[in-house]
């Protein structure tokens, strides 16, 4: 006989039910579809940045100093590229994750068709993501080959909060960006009603992935917890480590290699990263999940 995990009895906990009705009301209340809400032929004016300087990988360097307004504006144009490109590429990992998640239980519970609503979600996101990048006239940007291909082993054998962690990191670090730009009337407009729609749909799935690791944690023995928490450093070690492609840096004519090399010894980027992650490092401390095997490892990547 198949075992299909049946969420609606107390095992699966009424409180997880609440949550996902609550979050299934506000999905058929409050989404989006890209398609008809964005303004896709709308004009792509000249002289906006599409992330704040301050917010671009070399911001405080000599290299940025040397640079011309002209080309600030262009690296911010394929630095946004190249993490919507990373955070598209999450994605659609993410909804394989899910779908592998959902296989295992009953669907008639309001939190598998929870997990199915965010699929639905995230399929919107990645052509919203994609056709932005188009409408900006920049390469799609993705991660190197032996990333792409370490990934397929993670989205295929990822269990619990090994799954949820990471998508939290990646999530909630874009999330920080995407709010701080949403309201930057600096910021080309169409990047601010992309990022406006996100963040209101990605508000439920940092909700759900909270609350499965808030549930699950308690739940895990030690080497469970050891094993999950250093795989989750490490996929989000991954996921921060990739988001600024270097071939961006071709784009305002600097060498890659070297570019690369001062951003990330930039300070002021390193502290434009622990920015994006402080609220996501903050709940999975208080969670467990910063322990001497990932502590180490999200503090290299300057998430900590
Ligand atoms: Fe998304
Ligand atoms: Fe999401």
């Amino acid at each position: 006989m198949t075992a299909v995990r049946n969420d609606r009895t107390p095992r699966g906990g009424d409180r997880r039910e609440r949550t996902a009705q609550r979050l299934l009301a506000s999905s058929s209340a409050n989404s989006y579809d890209p398609d008809l809400d964005i303004d896709w032929d709308a004009p792509v004016e000249d002289g906006l940045a599409f992330l704040p300087f301050e917010r671009v990988s070399l911001y405080g360097t000599r290299l940025w100093d040397e640079l011309t307004d002209q080309q600030r504006i262009e690296l911010s144009r394929h630095e946004l590229a190249s993490i919507a490109g990373t955070g598209l590429w999450f994605e659609i990992i993410l909804i394989q994750m899910l779908a592998r998640y959902a296989y295992h239980r009953d669907p008639q519970s309001a939190h598998t068709q929870y997990a199915l609503t965010e699929i639905g979600d995230e399929t919107r996101h990645v052509i919203m993501f994609a056709k932005a990048i188009e409408r900006m006239g920049v390469p799609t940007y993705r991660p190197p080959a032996f990333v792409h291909h370490l990934a397929r082993l993670y989205k295929a054998t990822a269990r619990g909060t090994a799954v949820f962690a990471p998508v939290l990191v990646a999530e909630e670090i874009t999330d920080r960006i995407q709010r701080e730009t949403m309201r930057d009337e600096s910021i080309h407009p169409l990047i601010r009603m992309v990022n406006r729609i996100h963040v209101v749909e990605e508000a439920r799935h940092v909700r759900f992935a909270r609350d499965e690791i808030a549930r699950l944690m308690p739940r895990l023995g030690p080497v469970r917890t050891l094993v999950n928490n250093t795989a989750a450093a490490i996929v989000s070690a991954f996921v921060i480590s990739v988001l600024m492609n270097p071939e961006v840096y071709r784009a305002v004519g600097l060498d890659p290699r070297e570019a690369a090399r001062v951003a990330r010894a930039n300070p002021h980027h390193r502290e434009t990263r622990r920015w994006m992650a402080e609220k996501i490092m903050a709940f999975l401390d208080e969670q467990g999940m910063v322990t001497w095997s990932s502590r180490p490892i999200y503090r290299l990547v300057h998430l900590l």
